[in-house]
């Protein structure tokens, strides 16, 4: 009797070194399985590559023999298909990822009138923090908290039509206070990362990571949150004040491994050259100061962007802000080598945000591009 999974897995590439022996370097095995219903073990056989396409299955009888219908030469034909394809050198070339040729770009413009136009494969990251909802009551151009998911939504799926397969899509998002309208009634808190986390899932991207991102404490005093409390300090009506935001992590839905991308890229000398070395945040948990602009009232710190450049692009990759703002995300790209698309509504920004980019350009010699769209949509100033 064979009792163990180990056993079983030995008996099996016995059998594939006698019966497979031409493709046996092609294969490997899965975890065996047993079957109650047949009193038989399962042995997936799947390609030995980063894929682990599953070609066929080994049956394996209690007594360690194997069974008839465990069929090599259709496990033969299907591993010899994918010899020949990482063969073929012309093959091989069409499979590596070429992204689209991309300039530099700012674009004055709707977000998600933007996007639409945008080819497949424009950006290989995406790294945004959304306008704020309800940042100003009096002037919030969205009806309700439902009206703002709705836009966000529109905007995470054209994101993902112009996002490369298996690439990142980072997006600051934070619980919003929306502030009480009389004595008679409380403030509320909206945890808008847990409905956006919703929208990301059912747009087709992958959770990977929630950063925390925070920030020295007295950044969130000025709210007002907690003063209650620590006059009267009653049970019931403990409010923390937040130094937390989140920067929630996806990566575009895809059956292959990160380990893809990084095989299949174009230029195997950028890929190196963009490896991390050095210090890193082995942690989530990421202390880092708000950012300032002078022009600009809710700005990323470069030191933000930096870490998620570093940590999720390559060299030349293009980096994607549809809220751009002042432009961060398209200042350090610069630095770090990588190309920018950065799309804003508000001529208030778009303006002081090219007289920089332009500057910068000059000064590194880089080739920026600024369109001005004919969909503005509604400007929000968060
Ligand atoms: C929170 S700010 C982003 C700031 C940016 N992360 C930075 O570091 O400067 C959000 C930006 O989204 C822009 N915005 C709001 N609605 C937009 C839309 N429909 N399309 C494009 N940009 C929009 C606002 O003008 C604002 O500058």
């Amino acid at each position: 009797m064979v009792n163990s999974a180990k056993e079983v897995r030995k008996i099996t590439q016995k059998w594939i070194e006698q019966h497979l022996a031409d493709v046996k370097d092609f294969v490997s095995l899965g975890l065996p399985e047993i079957d109650d219903r047949y009193n038989v073990w399962r042995v997936p056989i799947v390609l030995s590559n980063a894929t682990s396409h599953l070609i066929g299955e080994a049956k394996i009888g209690l007594l360690g023999n194997v069974m008839d219908s465990t069929r090599p030469e259709l496990i033969r034909t299907r591993a010899k298909r994918f010899i020949n394809e990482v063969s073929a050198p012309d093959r091989k070339r069409q499979e590596l990822f070429y992204p689209a040729p991309i300039p530099n770009k700012v674009i004055l413009g709707d977000a998600m009138k933007v996007l639409e136009e945008l080819p497949p494969d424009t950006a290989q990251l995406v790294i945004t923090s959304p306008p704020y909802y309800n940042a100003k009551p009096e002037s919030c151009e969205f009806i309700d908290y439902q009206e703002y998911l709705n836009f966000l939504r529109g905007v995470i799926i054209r994101i993902r039509e112009v996002l490369s397969e298996g690439r990142f899509f980072t997006i600051n998002v934070s619980p919003v206070l929306v502030r009480r309208t009389s004595r008679s009634t409380s403030s509320k808190r909206i945890p808008i990362p847990f409905d956006v986390h919703q929208i990301m899932a059912s747009a087709g991207f992958e959770f990977i990571d929630d950063i925390i991102w925070v920030k020295p404490e007295g950044a969130g005093w000025n709210l007002g949150r907690g003063r209650r409390f620590a006059a009267d300090r009653q049970p019931l009506q403990y409010k923390p004040v937040s130094v937390t935001e989140y920067v929630l992590v996806y990566r575009k839905k895809t059956t292959k491994l990160i380990d893809w991308n990084i095989r299949k890229h174009y230029d195997s000398k950028l890929v190196e050259q963009s490896r991390i070395l050095g210090d890193y945040d082995v942690t989530n948990v990421w202390h880092i100061p708000p950012g300032h602009h002078k022009r600009h009232p809710a700005v990323f710190p470069d030191e933000l962007v930096h870490k998620l450049i570093r940590y999720y692009s390559f060299i030349d990759d293009l980096v994607l802000d549809p809220f751009a703002g002042s432009g961060t995300v398209g200042r350090v790209a610069i630095d770090m080598n990588r190309r920018f698309l950065l799309i804003d509504n508000n001529p208030k920004y778009f303006h002081p945000m090219k007289e920089e980019l332009s500057k910068l350009a000059i000064t590194r010699n880089i080739r920026v591009d600024y369109e001005v769209s004919d969909h503005l949509g509604e400007a929000n100033d968060s």
